[in-house]
């Protein structure tokens, strides 16, 4: 079947198109386009992702690349009644903006066979935008409308692994944990079949991705920070394994190592819990104003340690209590280098398959939520005609 799917939980605008087939035990998909516009240079500006500006950018852009996405279909006109165009006009009635471009798109009737939509988490004015696109184009069309779980898209975004234009459909072994970590969440989660989710810890207060955001800033670092404190930490890793210079060449000059705590990696849950780390590296650079560039990447590379180090051991011993085949790791944080090496590490010794997503498909994307579309479509969860309009943005929804 032929899906197109929209992605605005949070500051990426995406857009696919995918045909998938298989069914659930041997799922194919080919992508036909993929499109994301990232609003990150807008949101560095201000340290952080403000949901009402994320929401305008939404809106200026989703009607942009539908447009462009739908070039890759057969269409055929369609003649809007003026009731229907009260109905759309309803339906966006959050975003009265976008009405004369989703009517556009409308009128121009592609062949696809559903629409899905990430209606949560995240931050509710952004999802509403895509929610109510969604619902406009499937009542219009009169096609079903998935609406899919985010955090389902990242737990099945290794199902492809996606390099350029080259697609390749990546067979996963269950039962596999799947570690999630991004800007809003951090969770274990217990996979024994698709669609068969069991948490099995979460983060009490800060996601992993927030404190990397929130000490990149204390560290005067842009956002998001997880990519700049990686960077550091590895050049302060690089400078302390290599040889050390001779007492001539540096000595005194060294950043005296400090050591931050490891929050909850020895208790018996499988929950988080990162701002008191966060706490840590506050209150030390308030304490000991940085000097030195190389203060700087000591500071980062310890934090990062200290939240890999919990991560690693609580997800290792997750395998170890199921017995699982495979970790399939998800979410932004799913992009660090050093993650994947020390994951990569573990799971070797264990014999146990470890999956990534490609690094496209690591941030948000709607190529995952197209996939998480077809298997929410084949468990059946789909609304149509009217019930389309029931649809709501869940903010806090859980998987
Ligand atoms: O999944 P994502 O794109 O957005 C949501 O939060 O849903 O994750 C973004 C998060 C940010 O907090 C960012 O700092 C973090 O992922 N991140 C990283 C790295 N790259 C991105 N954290 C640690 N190391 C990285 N290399
Ligand atoms: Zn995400």
């Amino acid at each position: 079947m032929k899906i197109l799917s929209i992605e605005t939980s949070c500051d990426e605008t995406s857009v696919a198109l995918i045909e998938a087939t298989g069914g659930v035990d041997a799922p194919v998909f080919s992508v036909v386009d993929h499109i994301t516009a990232s609003q990150i240079d807008i949101h560095k500006e201000f340290g952080g992702v403000f949901p009402m500006m994320a929401k305008r950018e939404h809106i200026k852009t989703l009607p942009l690349l539908l447009k462009k996405i739908l070039t890759h279909t057969t269409k055929t006109q369609k003649e809007i009644s003026t009731e229907e165009k009260e109905t759309v006009a309803t339906i966006l009635v959050r975003e009265p903006e976008m009405l004369d471009e989703v009517l556009a798109i409308i009128a121009q009737k592609p062949d696809i066979d559903a629409i899905a939509v990430t209606y949560g988490p995240g931050l509710e004015p952004a999802l509403w935008v895509g929610v109510n696109t969604a619902k406009a184009l499937a009542l219009a069309w009169n096609i079903p409308l998935i609406p899919v779980n985010h955090m389902e898209g990242h737990l099945l975004s290794t199902l492809v692994q996606k390099n350029g234009d080259a697609v390749i459909n990546v067979a996963v072994t269950l039962p596999a944990i799947v570690l999630l970590v991004s800007g809003g969440h951090t969770e274990l989660i217990h996979v024994k079949h698709w669609g068969e989710y069991v948490k099995l810890g979460y983060t009490k207060d800060d996601a992993a991705g927030e404190a990397f955001d929130k000490v990149a800033r204390m560290l005067e670092l842009p956002y998001p920070g997880g990519p700049k404190i990686g960077k550091l930490a590895q050049q302060y890793r690089d400078k302390t394994t290599s040889p050390q210079p001779s007492p001539s060449q540096g000595e005194g000059e060294k950043a005296e190592k400090v050591t931050f705590p490891r929050p909850m990696m020895r208790t018996d849950d499988y929950n988080f819990s990162f701002s008191g780390l966060k706490t840590a590296v506050l209150y030390h650079v308030r304490d000991n104003p940085i000097q030195s560039e190389e203060e700087k990447e000591m500071i980062a590379c310890e934090f990062e340690d200290a939240v890999f180090d919990v991560l690693v051991h609580k997800t290792m011993r997750a395998i170890d209590e199921f017995g699982a085949q495979t970790l399939i790791v998800g979410g932004g944080v799913a992009a660090s280098a050093q993650l994947r090496k020390r994951l990569q590490e573990k799971t070797n010794e264990l014999g146990v398959a470890l999956h990534f997503p490609s690094s496209e498909l690591a941030t948000d994307n709607a190529l995952m939520i197209a996939i998480a579309g077809y298997f929410t479509f084949l468990r059946n969860n789909t609304l149509t005609g009217e019930t389309i309009l029931t649809l709501k943005a869940q903010g806090s929804l859980s998987l």
